[in-house]
């Protein structure tokens, strides 16, 4: 299975920004760690700040990839381009969030991208992006 994560804005910094929230460790560091852990499966990263980047990541990969995680960070609440990017590709694509976007401000409460994603993972730190593998490793099998 080939799956891919994205991360959007300002998640460059993890490890660094608002440790509070988003913890210590880089998202680096932590998917080496992710790679050693599922070594079947065949796992790319990419991370993004600008908007179009994560859109034309996001067509690309739509005749590569069997599913995509992403983690659209601050667009999740603004960019209609990026839900219609997710819209408009035919695998499936689960939303991650780091922190727990309902426990926090209203705004992030909305998250535009979530409808055309077929779960979503909030609140769990880095291990949503582990959960999220697991449940595609889960539907890939059972789809056999
Ligand atoms: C985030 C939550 C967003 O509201 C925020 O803008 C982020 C990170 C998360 O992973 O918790 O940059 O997506």
């Amino acid at each position: 299975m080939k799956l891919l994560i994205i991360n959007g804005p300002n998640l460059n910094l993890l490890g660094e920004r608002e440790t509070s929230i988003y913890g210590s460790r880089s998202f680096e560091a932590y998917f080496e760690e992710l790679q050693a852990q599922f070594p079947i499966l065949e796992l790319t990263y990419f991370q993004s700040n600008l908007e179009g980047e994560i859109i034309d990541r996001l067509h690309e990969a739509r005749k590569i990839v069997d599913a995509i995680i992403i983690n659209p960070a601050g667009y999740t609440h603004t960019s209609v381009a990026i839900a219609d990017a997710i819209a408009a590709i035919s695998m499936p694509v689960a939303e991650v969030h780091l922190s727990n976007i309902y426990a926090r401000e209203e705004f992030r409460h909305v998250s535009l991208t979530a409808r055309h994603c077929i779960g979503v993972i909030s609140g769990f730190g880095l291990l949503g992006y582990r959960l999220a593998i697991e449940a595609f490793i889960e539907r890939f099998a059972s789809a056999d």
